[in-house]
């Protein structure tokens, strides 16, 4: 190791211990992070850890909507988001009750643009048009959607979050690629949001083609927030840790890799005699990329930046994610 990364180390893991916390990193963080990390995992693994594990502190190497999650099913503990920054637009293509969604700011969003909204509509609205129907919020929400939704889902359980429901017709928000799949994967009626990731919406079909023609042993895996078109060209569509369990269990030796490429850490690690192929080099979430060990450190030295939802708010919010973590 590098020794100024392994300086850097050191130094988080005496925070750590003197802190009584715990690091969590989502599976596309950049590979020092991962390494770092107490525990790597998918959403619906990380809501789990953060709801469950004996700590004081919460160090969230991700997005912002996830040490949200974190702050709503553990108010008790301290929870950090190492860049304040670090946020997920698709997460903000969705307010719950304001006309207008306010617009932040995320550089390296601006090719292809990230900024298209439902026009002037808010979640609430969207609830008044479909009276009575429960409204399923991906996790990637703010924690007022999340509030003002029945229950959450992540890209590992939207379906069987959606059959856990009595109702013949659901509300599924904001990714409308998530949507359609669940839509295709249910006998109910799925009314979607208009909202997307852009990393995930950049993939085509003629990438797909292109990937098959080039590795024509390899089996297609993309998450679910790729485009419909896309997903109904692959061999298996499942969230970023579905995709290290199928990967782990096949007997298939080579794999094209359909989502953000920080999950190429983890699979190439724990499948050394595997290939893994990116299904687009450019499958970058720089939002995810912002978080570095330096900012780690700040993060326990400053105790920044502490994520904290209020209770008005979180205690709806964790109605809605208790729910989904009854869902097996
Ligand atoms: P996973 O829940 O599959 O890890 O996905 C989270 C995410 O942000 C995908 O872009
Ligand atoms: Fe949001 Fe997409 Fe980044 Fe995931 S990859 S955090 S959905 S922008």
């Amino acid at each position: 190791m590098i020794p100024e990364l392994a300086s850097l180390r050191n130094q988080i893991m005496r925070f750590k211990e003197e802190k009584r916390a715990l690091i969590l990193s989502h599976n596309y963080q950049r590979e020092e992070v991962q390494e770092i990390a107490d525990f790597v995992g998918d959403s619906l693994e990380l809501s789990r850890i953060a709801a469950t594990r004996d700590c004081d502190m919460i160090v969230f190497c991700g997005v912002h909507f996830m040490a949200e999650s974190a702050s709503i099913l553990s108010p008790e503990k301290t929870v950090l988001l190492p860049e304040e920054g670090a946020g997920c637009p698709m997460a903000d293509m969705i307010r719950a009750d304001s006309p207008r969604p306010v617009r932040r700011k995320f550089p390296g969003f601006e090719d292809p643009p990230a900024y298209v909204y439902p026009p002037e509509f808010s979640l609430n609205d969207m609830k008044k048009q479909y009276p009575g129907i429960p409204v399923v919020a991906y996790v990637n929400t703010t924690a007022e959607v999340k509030a003002g939704s029945d229950i959450c889902c992540t890209s590992a359980n939207v379906v069987r979050v959606i059959e856990s429901l009595s109702s013949d017709a659901v509300i599924c928000v904001p990714d409308k690629n998530l949507s359609m799949w669940a839509a295709r994967n249910t006998e109910k009626k799925v009314i979607a949001w208009d909202g997307y990731c852009n990393i995930h919406e950049r993939v085509t079909v003629e990438d797909v083609e292109r990937a098959r023609k080039n590795h024509p042993r390899a089996v297609l895996m993309a998450h679910p927030e790729c485009r419909i078109e896309v997903l109904d060209r692959s061999d298996y569509v499942t969230s970023t840790s579905g995709m290290l369990r199928y990967a782990a269990a096949s007997s298939e030796t080579e794999f094209i890799v359909g989502t953000e490429s920080g999950l190429l850490h983890r699979l190439h690690k724990e499948n050394p005699e595997k290939l893994f192929f990116p299904l687009r080099n450019d499958m970058v979430c720089p939002n995810m990329k912002k978080t570095t060990l330096q900012s780690v450190l700040r993060a326990f030295r400053e105790n920044s930046y502490i994520v904290k939802v209020p209770e008005h708010v979180r205690i709806p919010a964790k109605r809605s994610l208790d729910r989904m973590l009854q869902v097996i």
